[in-house]
């Protein structure tokens, strides 16, 4: 059991500022990825939460209690990092067993546990193996066994599979999944990859520069981002941006920018937190959401075919419409352009997003088809 509440986390290293006033709670037994580009600071807020390092200010409570003083050993974590760490001169079992040792059991519960994570995890065949004589998803595995043996009330992972190519990623990150709800623990899972966090997080925390952007399911990072960085972090390809203000005309309202218009429509200026005239606005729209045209029409994107990326169940064309300007447009597998072909695309109005482009905070709230 084992709830976690961040309370204002603040870490500086010297002058640089890691974490900036990061407050989170972890409901117990979730599964919460905290997601977000190199250097935005999730290791040394998994760090944290597991003693290794002390927050310059800020608090941390497991179950209500201030654990912030605690060192790493009272606070019952089990920590799987990227590259795994066993000792190269043991076997899987004996790795094992390290961690069972300092708890000073008898040899025959420590057998008996042994085997009950082999059969957890299906590594019975790798028990009398040598690390080296084990690829790393086999690896990654044995250092999961050797975490959880201990029965630790959170679970801490550090980009465990970062290192493991796609197909093993794949399968081992819905072993985790399957793993943390069987045992029913409080799990922390750090990665910079979006498909990973939206595939395992009951929740996923995305941060950008030390600060937590926003939390929330994969559906509401997906569908309602708070801003620019988690609308354009999350989607692939990612949404596009197109800088323009909104104007009034005939009895609604058009986006407006130097090379295009769209009307919008009445439903999305009622979801709109303050009045959009007279700012600057971002308009967001992803890929699968920008038509194209098979004649010009007022209003349309003219462009240029710059790119084709065929992926069998879609095409992915990258258009140039001013100089060195491009975004990207799902079409469908069939579409013809092979490069060079002028074309005419236009976002479909009712799936766009309306950025403030001063403060990049979504201006639509509660939008989420
Ligand atoms: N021991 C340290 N001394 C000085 N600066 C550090 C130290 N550890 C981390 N930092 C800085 O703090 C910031 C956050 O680092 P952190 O390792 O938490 O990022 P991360 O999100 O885990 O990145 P990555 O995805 O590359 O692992 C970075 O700017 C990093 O350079
Ligand atoms: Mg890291």
């Amino acid at each position: 059991m084992a709830k976690i509440y961040l309370e204002h986390l603040h870490k500086r290293y010297g002058r640089s500022l890691a974490l900036e006033d990061l407050t989170a709670e972890i409901q117990d037994r979730e599964l919460i990825v905290f997601l977000g580009p190199s250097g935005c600071g999730k290791t040394t807020t998994l760090n944290c939460i597991a003693g290794i390092e002390q927050p310059t200010s800020g608090s941390i409570y497991f179950d209500n209690e201030d654990v912030t003083d605690w060192p790493p050993h009272k606070r019952n974590i089990a920590m799987v990092f990227q590259s795994a760490l066993l000792y190269p001169h043991l076997t899987a079992r004996d790795n094992i067993k390290m961690s069972l040792r300092i708890a000073r059991m008898s040899k025959e519960e420590m057998e008996k546990r042994v085997k009950e994570v082999a059969e957890l995890l299906e590594i019975h065949e790798l028990l009398d193996k040598l690390p080296f004589h084990m690829s790393g998803g086999q690896r990654q595995r044995v250092a999961t066994a050797k975490a959880i043996v201990r029965n630790p009330s959170v679970f801490l992972m550090d980009e465990p599979l970062a290192s493991l190519d796609a197909a093993m990623r794949e399968a081992l990150r819905a072993e985790i999944v399957v793993l943390q709800k069987k045992l029913g623990i409080t799990m922390v899972f750090v990665t910079h990859d979006q498909i990973e966090a939206m595939t395992m997080g009951d929740r996923v925390a995305v941060m950008q520069a030390g600060r937590l952007e926003q939390v929330g399911t994969a559906d509401a990072i997906y569908n309602s981002p708070v801003n620019t960085f988690v609308a354009g972090f999350v989607g692939s390809p990612p949404m596009n941006f197109f800088e323009g203000t909104i104007k009034q005309h005939d009895n609604g309202y058009i986006f407006e920018h130097p090379k295009f218009y769209i009307e919008l429509p009445g439903t999305i200026i009622q979801h709109c937190q303050e009045s959009m005239e007279a700012k600057n606005i971002t308009l967001g729209v992803r890929p699968q959401h920008i038509s194209l045209l098979e004649t010009p029409r007022p209003g349309a994107i003219k462009g240029q075919v710059y790119a084709v990326e065929r992926l069998g169940k879609e095409t992915v064309i990258i258009i140039e419409y001013e100089s060195e300007t491009k975004f990207k447009a799902i079409v469908p597998p069939f579409s013809k352009q092979n490069g060079g072909e002028t074309v005419y695309l236009l976002p479909q109005a009712e799936n766009v997003y309306l950025f403030d482009s001063k403060t990049r905070k979504n201006l639509l709230s509660g939008k989420s088809t």
